[in-house]
């Protein structure tokens, strides 16, 4: 018997990360290949090659003795990283998608826009009933910096230019983007944070980038900017960001505002003070969804390019956590 089964595991969340949904669609997407739902369906655990996951139980995959491929149906791998018995002979492969990046520049390019148009400062008015015209300025007066400049980052990077905004980029390795101004490794990040009014966090979670959001990072950002002070969007990862140092920042006015779409606890708690402070505006971690038929034919084309011997992409480095 040739391990050549696909399976699902994933913790229920509903909507689109509804695991009967995901069965169909990988049905559908890997015609004439067994699809079976872990821990539902009666399979034999020997049968299976690959795994489709998105954060499941902990332990789980380790009990697939011939498992070769892990896909992660998202682009960060931390949650399955964090399963100290994740297998790591097997290969990761994450999900790096146009739709998926297209999205999340979306989200950069929307929130720095509300920004720099000042809109809470007009829903506000607006409330009042106030007729109140406050001062504009060009976008290139504006500079975003953007901290991870990987598939999503990199996209987001050139959409915020394209918008005219002043863009820089920071990532771990050396980049080119460009029209933006790119800074790499602990030696680039204060000469990019002191050019940054609106940072925008596209890092992925690892050791080295847990809490990289404190308030040394955050007093290091630009404090004569036309904003009036420096503005964080984080739709990374929760655990980038210290919470306490983010809450006390804006308080203090080291940090003039704050768009979070991800959280230290999701859901967020409802007696989190993130959700009614005067200068925080919350998403519920869906900066960027992930399209069920997309991903799934992703998945079916990453399984046939490998066994058809050519290899396979978006391949996590379990070294970096990315
Ligand atoms: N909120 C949402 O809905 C949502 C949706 C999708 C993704 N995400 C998050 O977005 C993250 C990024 O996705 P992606 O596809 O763009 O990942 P990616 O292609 O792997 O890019 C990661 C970027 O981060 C940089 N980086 C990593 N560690 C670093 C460090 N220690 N110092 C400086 N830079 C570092 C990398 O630098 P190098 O280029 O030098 O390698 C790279 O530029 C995901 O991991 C996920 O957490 C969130």
């Amino acid at each position: 018997m040739t391990p050549d089964t696909l399976a699902i595991l994933m913790i229920s969340s509903g909507g689109n990360w509804s695991p009967a949904k995901w069965k169909s669609r990988l049905v559908t997407a890997c015609p004439g290949r067994p699809v079976m739902l872990l821990p539902d369906d009666a399979a034999d655990p020997a049968r299976v090659r690959y795994a489709a996951v998105w954060k499941p139980e902990r332990g789980a995959l380790a009990r697939l003795p011939n498992l070769e491929i892990v896909f992660n149906l998202g682009a960060g791998v931390d949650a399955l990283l964090a399963d100290p018995a994740f297998p790591r002979h097997t290969t990761l492969v994450r999900v790096a998608d146009q739709d998926l990046t297209n999205r999340m520049s979306e989200y950069a390019v929307f929130h720095c826009l509300r920004y720099h148009r000042r809109h809470r400062m007009l829903e506000a008015a607006q409330a009042r009933g106030e007729w109140l015209a406050p001062d504009q300025w060009a976008a290139n007066a504006v500079r975003v910096g953007v901290m991870g400049l990987g598939v999503i980052g990199s996209d987001a990077a050139t959409k915020l230019k394209i918008m005219g905004f002043d863009v820089a980029g920071w990532s771990r390795t050396p980049k080119s983007l460009d029209g933006i101004a790119c800074f790499h490794g602990p030696a680039g990040l204060d000469a990019f944070l002191a050019r940054t009014d609106i940072l925008v966090v596209i890092l992925p979670l690892t050791p080295d980038t847990r809490h990289i959001l404190n308030r040394a990072l955050f007093s290091r950002l630009a404090r004569d900017g036309v904003l009036g002070g420096p503005i964080l969007i984080n739709a990374g990862r929760g655990g980038l960001q210290n919470e306490a140092d983010v809450l006390a920042c804006l308080d203090d006015g080291t940090l003039q505002g704050a768009t979070l779409d991800v959280f230290e606890t999701e859901p967020l708690p409802a007696d989190s003070p993130f959700w009614r402070h005067p200068k925080v505006d919350v998403t519920p971690h869906n900066a960027a969804d992930t399209d069920p038929d997309e991903i799934s034919r992703y998945v079916a084309r990453q399984i046939a390019a490998f066994e058809a011997g050519r290899g396979l992409a978006n391949v996590v480095d379990l070294s970096t956590g990315y």
